[in-house]
């Protein structure tokens, strides 16, 4: 019999959670994607529960995906942004989140600069905590809509071909992408120059690759990363031109190929940097699709974990 719950409370990374969880996740997602297509796309599911999107750092698409998730479910919803709230006051991580939760909120949202803040909060509060992305470890949701779309073009990812293209040291996309791709039985390869590669990457069983030419030829799939110049203290690479010229997706390396690749990014996108226009705006390109699924992805994750308050993480 197939499973109905997830196997933890909260979602705090892809390396806390297993096949059997992404298939349920999947599988709910369908069912969602069917809802948010259809022309009344509310449904019950979370009424009467109250979740707080926290985003310590700057979102598009992940806070306004989540909000939509939370709303065409009828849950209740608060939205908080560190640059206009009382962090800058010097209140602590924990002392924020209490006092929301102190308002009778069931689950929470959060992006977060910290690596780890997610864990260090779930070992001080009860709610439901998602990940929404901490500093350069994982986005959790994004590598399970990023694996649901290449899954919804190929039927399935076992056995695919997924290459992740540029700054992957510090990539929290990356990171939660190589986990997900790999419980799924999907192969990966990471390409980039050596110095934006890390040096642990051997060990989570991917290929690394410094030939974009090749990396482009061996995949089904090419996941294209931005350079991550915030996240950045010192000079990585000479200048974004040559890392443009080295490693950015443009048509003319794409027409060379011998197969039609899918080109995927997780946004915000550099166009002309690590993607060039017309690949981004190509048939070959699933960039909105993957912002589509977005919102069902994240609707069965917050469905699942909302009856899932009796799991221990
Ligand atoms: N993909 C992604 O996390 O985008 P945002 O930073 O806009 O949320």
């Amino acid at each position: 019999m197939s499973k109905s719950t997830l196997s933890s409370k909260h979602l705090l990374g892809i390396k806390h959670i297993t096949k059997d969880d992404i298939d349920l996740i999947f599988d709910t997602a369908d069912n969602f994607k069917q809802v948010i297509n259809r022309p009344i796309k509310k449904v019950p599911s979370l009424r009467d529960v109250t979740i707080a999107n926290l985003f310590f750092e700057n979102s598009t698409r992940t806070r306004i995906s989540f909000e939509l998730a939370e709303k065409r479910l009828s849950a209740d919803v608060v939205n908080f942004s560190a640059s206009t709230s009382s962090v800058g006051k010097g209140e602590t991580l924990l002392d924020t989140v209490n006092n929301i939760l102190s308002m009778k909120v069931d689950m929470v949202v959060m992006r977060h600069p910290a690596p780890g803040a997610h864990v260090f909060l779930a070992n001080h509060i009860e709610a439901n905590i998602i990940n929404a992305g901490d500093g350069t470890h994982e986005h959790p949701t994004q590598a399970l809509l990023d694996a649901y779309s290449i899954r919804e073009r190929f039927g399935k990812l076992k056995g695919k071909k997924v290459a992740i293209i540029g700054d992957i040291l510090h990539s929290r996309v990356a990171l939660s992408n190589i986990f997900c791709l790999k419980k799924m039985g999907a192969k990966v390869t990471v390409c980039g120059p050596p110095t934006l590669i890390p040096k642990y990457i051997q060990d989570l069983n991917v290929r690394v690759s410094y030939n974009i030419r090749e990396t482009l030829e061996w995949c089904d799939v090419a996941n294209v990363l931005r350079i991550q110049l915030e996240r950045q203290d010192i000079k990585y690479i000479p200048s974004l031109r040559e890392y443009s010229l080295n490693f950015g997706v443009n048509l003319e390396l794409l027409e060379q190929l011998k197969k039609e690749i899918i080109i995927m990014h997780p946004g915000p996108m550099n166009r002309g940097v690590e993607i060039s226009s017309d690949v981004a705006d190509s048939d070959q390109a699933i960039i909105l699709d993957q912002v589509e699924n977005g919102v069902a992805v994240r609707m069965a994750v917050l469905y699942l974990l909302a009856s899932n308050v009796s799991n221990e993480s």
